[in-house]
């Protein structure tokens, strides 16, 4: 990495007009070198600048198809180092704040999924009966974990056919971070609750027995999303009270009582598509990120759509809101004067293998 030309202390104090122009200056001097991704969680500041936006998923598949030198990505740590591994040695992943991580990703690290694995080993044989599966919402290394225990990657829009594919192979799931997704999935699949463990990190053997292990089909990780954790039932019984002719649609990181209200369940592209085909004059309530949400009944005003935030006090991503204009105008500039900054760079090693989990996760369609 070379050293940056321009420092971040001189973009902390432009307003957001300055850095909305100094971006688009230095997006047309970088031309098709630079692509710049934006999840559907970015504030509309950051998101306005983007190229291509989408779900994790989508994302995913423009990040591999991209040519660019440059993959500028507008979402959180994770999602840049999928880029990293699904493009050409070459080419360059970019994310503009370093801080901006995934705290249900971070729920989850290597030591403590391999020291599951071996508690595991105790009571079956993992690698014949498990098939581990890594929300895309992890480190690189867990999901090059996958990659060498003929496990996968899902995302939240492709997570039922990813469960389908390994119960195909073996009988067992193991699912990290997201218990929630695992649970909803499974669920929606047929699988009785009573077979859905929750693997306690903390505790030994995950605080389960040996006959729990024996007769689970899933055993869900216990990690969460801060955000997505917010969204109660009650918030939903509350809004029906007042508005019955409400529909409910979440995202599959809720909790199994939320989405068990939820008239859909999906991706946030998912979400983003219902409530735009939906009838002119309907009402949503909406169980996901505020920016989403708002920017979304912002698009949807026209016809006369009623667009509701699920709960009644501010849930944002702080992690994604780390992306600012000051930052995305910094390292838009570096790049445009010839010096990389923030680099995300998964060790090649680890990247083979994450990559294996990865494609087999494409190719499922
Ligand atoms: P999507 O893949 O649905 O965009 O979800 C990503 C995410 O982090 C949701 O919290
Ligand atoms: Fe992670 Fe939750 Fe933020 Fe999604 S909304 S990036 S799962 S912390």
């Amino acid at each position: 990495m070379t050293t940056a030309t321009f420092p971040i202390q001189d973009y902390a104090l432009l307003d957001d007009d300055e850095c909305a122009a100094r971006i688009v200056a230095a997006k047309e001097k970088l031309g098709d070198r630079c692509v710049i991704l934006g999840h559907h969680y970015q504030r509309d500041e950051v998101f306005k600048h983007a190229d291509y936006y989408g779900d994790s998923l989508k994302l995913s598949r423009d990040a591999a198809a991209s040519d660019a030198e440059y993959i500028v990505f507008c979402g959180v740590h994770f999602m840049a180092e999928v880029a990293d591994i699904l493009s050409r040695p070459e080419q360059i992943a970019i994310l503009p704040d370093m801080a901006a991580g995934c705290s249900m990703a971070d729920m989850a690290n290597l030591i403590k999924v391999n020291k599951c694995w071996q508690e595991l080993s105790r009571v079956l044989d993992p690698d014949v009966t498990v098939t581990p599966v890594t929300y895309i919402n992890s480190a690189a290394d867990l999901k090059a974990f996958c990659g060498r225990h003929e496990g996968i990657v899902c995302t939240s829009s492709n997570a039922r056919k990813i469960l389908e594919w390994s119960f195909d192979r073996r009988g067992k799931v193991l699912f990290f971070p997201d218990q929630h997704l695992g649970r909803n999935t499974g669920y929606d699949m047929g699988i009785p609750l009573a077979e859905m463990v929750v693997w306690d990190f903390d505790k030994p053997q995950g605080g389960l027995t040996e006959a729990q292990i024996r007769d689970a089909k899933i055993i869900l990780w216990k990690g969460f999303c801060s955000v997505h954790q917010m969204f109660k039932p009650e918030h939903i019984d509350r809004f029906l009270e007042r508005y019955p002719e409400t529909q409910v649609i979440s995202h599959p990181e809720a909790s199994f009582e939320v989405c068990r209200k939820s008239d859909y369940v999906g991706s946030t592209e998912y979400i983003i598509k219902v409530v735009r085909e939906a009838p002119a004059g309907s009402r949503w309530l909406v169980g996901t990120e505020l920016n989403l949400v708002n920017r979304l009944n912002e698009q949807c005003k026209e016809q006369d759509k009623h667009i509701h935030f699920m709960s009644p006090t501010v849930c944002m991503c702080s992690t994604m809101f780390r992306t600012d204009p000051q930052h995305l105008a910094w390292v838009l500039e570096n790049l445009a004067a010839g010096h990389v900054v923030n680099r995300i760079e998964v060790p090649e090693k680890e990247a083979a293998s994450a990559k294996k989990a990865l494609d087999s996760m494409l190719s499922i369609h």
